[in-house]
């Protein structure tokens, strides 16, 4: 039983045949021409988390590939969560009743836990500020198909780098490429924590800190841009302070790079200007299209299809 609990979990080689596998999902659906492989599966998705493109997306991806879906958003109040049932016994339960099952939830090390006591394969939709794994590999996808390779890459992340799950679950993917060089831009009180930049300097990969996105931009070949995780605030002050300190800005476009390209998992709230998406390097919104043939791909994987 194949649980995706973490973006570590996976060798070169899984990485390189869901992406290929994904590639195939991309034509089949253009062409409107998908096998129904998962005919007679049902697929369960719990979200104790908000989402619109993982979740429906996951969902598109499984009616696209002929599954039946069974979901629960706002599980926190609309499952039995709100009764006070632990999340092992809602794990066996699901179990019960689907093939697999997709869930996001506010704490780190949740999905875990259900995979502990599960029948049924678990896919972490995004769990606390831990793992997104699904998002790391569309990520990729999305790089391989705009750039054309994985490898000798200038990536910046910008924003809020101290709990971004996407960006957790796509660095161990990139790591598995060579000759790429990371930028890590954020307010200090948003930076990544120093054992996670400890790790890169054991490991000999190459990255550097900047205060700001001016310093960054002509150098690099993505750029990656975060939302301020509002939810994973305490203090709604501490939040305001940091949310609007760094803009990516239709003026920063001039400085980039010609084949450059801007990424973001999305939702964007403020952190990159409206006219920015105008630009042809302004990926996002394909992006989350590949979403969907990737998740399709994923799910391939789970079933060993
Ligand atoms: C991301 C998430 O939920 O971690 N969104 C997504 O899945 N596309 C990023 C975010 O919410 O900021």
């Amino acid at each position: 039983m194949k649980h995706i609990l973490s973006a570590s979990q996976f060798t070169k080689e899984d990485l390189e045949n869901i992406l290929s596998r994904a590639e195939e999902m991309e034509e089949q659906c253009k062409s409107g021409k998908v096998k129904k492989l998962l005919i007679d599966k049902i697929v369960a998705c719990m979200f104790f988390e908000p989402s619109t493109r993982t979740r429906l997306s996951f969902e598109t991806a499984a009616i696209r590939l002929g599954a039946q879906v069974i979901s629960a958003e706002n599980a926190m109040e609309n499952s039995s969560a709100y009764k006070g049932e632990s999340i092992e016994d809602t794990s066996k339960i699901l179990s019960c009743y689907a093939d697999v099952v997709v869930v996001r939830h506010p704490k780190a090390q949740v999905v875990d836990q259900m995979a502990k006591v599960a029948f049924v394969p678990m896919i972490n939709a995004g769990d606390g500020a831990n793992q997104h794994p699904s998002q790391g590999l569309l990520d990729l996808y999305t790089i391989k198909k705009e750039h054309g390779r994985l490898n000798n890459l200038q990536i910046a992340f910008g924003g809020d780098l101290l709990n971004s799950r996407t960006l957790r679950s796509m660095m161990p993917l990139l790591r598995l490429y060579e000759g790429n060089t990371f930028y890590f831009v954020s307010p200090k009180e948003l930076s990544l924590p120093v054992e996670y930049l400890n790790e890169l300097t054991s490991a000999g990969i190459p990255f550097k800190e900047a205060q700001s996105l001016e310093e960054i931009l002509p150098l690099v070949d993505v750029l990656y841009m975060t939302r301020v995780q509002k939810e994973r605030f305490a203090d709604g002050n501490e939040y305001d302070k940091v949310k609007d300190l760094f803009i990516l800005k239709h003026d920063h476009m001039k400085t980039l790079k010609k084949e450059a390209i801007i990424m973001h998992p999305l939702p964007k709230i403020n952190e990159i200007e409206a006219e920015v998406d105008n630009d042809p390097r302004a990926a996002y919104f394909r992006q989350a299209q590949n979403g969907l043939y990737v998740r399709m791909a994923l799910f391939l994987y789970v079933f060993g299809l």
